[in-house]
């Protein structure tokens, strides 16, 4: 088995979490010891992935009730003040309503919380390992699969989804070969995912996000697994700006199009796709690459960092508890009442 890498891990009484803006030119480590400091670090994309940042966050509300010295409302404001670091991915609010719920049941005891952000974590990597080993069934010997943005042990608690599902099939030796979106304008394609892919050894190429199309025109990807930030109860998927037309794309020339994510990215309480909410990030992030200007300074900038894939263009959701095949919206019904697909 390849060796996993900890986005976060809580280390005598702080939360060291790898600085993901860094990658690949430096492996650095953050130390958050607040509630504040977590918020921050999800904000500013320190620790950035659906279920990192809800990992992460879950420490956030343990520090939250450290700080509120015993009182339920101020804890409860910190916490409302930590899920509002993000919007899109529904992870954070998941992670930080169970801590809520948790210091409710145990009297705000912080032993209890800490005990349960742990558990986040765990559950989180053990979730991740077992649609890892559902996805095998799809995969076969000399595929190769096309992946957009990072949705691997960095963008979650460990092992990864979509590259939890590559790294899976590599290790039961199936010869595979992955191309990886570099993704603008943040680039957690060629930052992150040709990094965690490289220190595996599995064979990946970088391309630019537009060059995807010609690919799979040309026959030369068999399968696209990638991630997700929040899945509504109709199947629908928002994830890295970018999925949407990747999705487009592939029904066209009939390539199978699969996301990969823990049942905790499932929004079973939101309908459909259209109602979340989507993240508008600086416009210097297009305008500016490094820190240096690309792009006339004022110009005016449109910068998504979603989008939303309708569940028609997807032909299955990998989850721990089975793969969720069309009519999503019942199947996705059956795993909220507690069913194995
Ligand atoms: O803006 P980011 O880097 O937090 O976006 C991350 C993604 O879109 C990932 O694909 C998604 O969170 C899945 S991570 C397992």
């Amino acid at each position: 088995m390849t060796e996993d890498i900890r986005a976060l891990e809580f280390v005598d009484g702080s939360l060291r979490l790898i600085d993901q803006r860094l990658l690949p030119m430096h492996l650095e480590y953050l130390e958050a010891r607040s509630e504040e400091d977590v918020f921050q670090a999800i904000r500013t994309m320190v620790v950035r992935g659906a279920p990192a940042i809800g990992g992460a966050a879950a420490y956030g509300a343990y520090f939250a009730l450290c700080e509120a010295e015993g009182n339920a409302d101020s804890f409860k404001a910190r916490c409302t003040h930590l899920m509002s670091a993000r919007p899109t991915a529904v992870n954070l609010e998941w992670s930080v309503r169970r801590m809520m719920r948790k210091a409710e049941e145990t009297g705000y005891d912080k032993d209890a919380l800490l005990r349960e952000a742990d558990l986040i974590v765990r559950e989180d990597v053990e979730m991740n390992h077992r649609l890892s080993e559902i996805a095998l069934s799809l995969i076969r010997h000399g595929d190769t699969i096309l992946t957009h943005c990072n949705a691997g042990a960095l963008a979650t608690c460990g092992w990864g989804t979509a590259l939890g599902v590559i790294r899976t099939a590599w290790d039961a030796g199936l010869d595979i070969k992955v191309y990886a979106d570099e993704t603008r304008p943040r680039l957690q394609g060629a930052r992150l995912t040709a990094w965690e892919l490289t220190e595996a050894g599995i064979p990946v190429t970088l391309i630019p996000d537009s060059a995807a199309a010609t690919l799979i025109r040309e026959g030369k990807i068999d399968l696209i697994v990638l991630g997700a930030d929040r899945i509504t109860a109709n199947g629908d998927v928002a994830n890295k700006l970018g999925t949407f037309p990747l999705s487009i794309v592939a029904k066209e020339y009939g390539v199978p199009f699969y996301s990969a994510a823990p049942t905790s990215t499932i929004d079973f309480s939101m309908k459909e796709g259209k109602d979340i909410p989507i993240e508008e990030r600086d416009p210097d992030e297009v305008r500016m690459i490094d820190g240096v200007q690309i792009a006339p300074r004022d110009v005016p900038v449109f910068n998504p960092s979603f989008d939303v894939t309708p569940h028609q263009n997807i032909t299955g959701i990998i989850t721990e508890k089975g793969i969720i095949r069309p009519p999503f919206d019942r199947n996705i019904e059956r795993i909220r009442e507690g069913e194995t697909l």
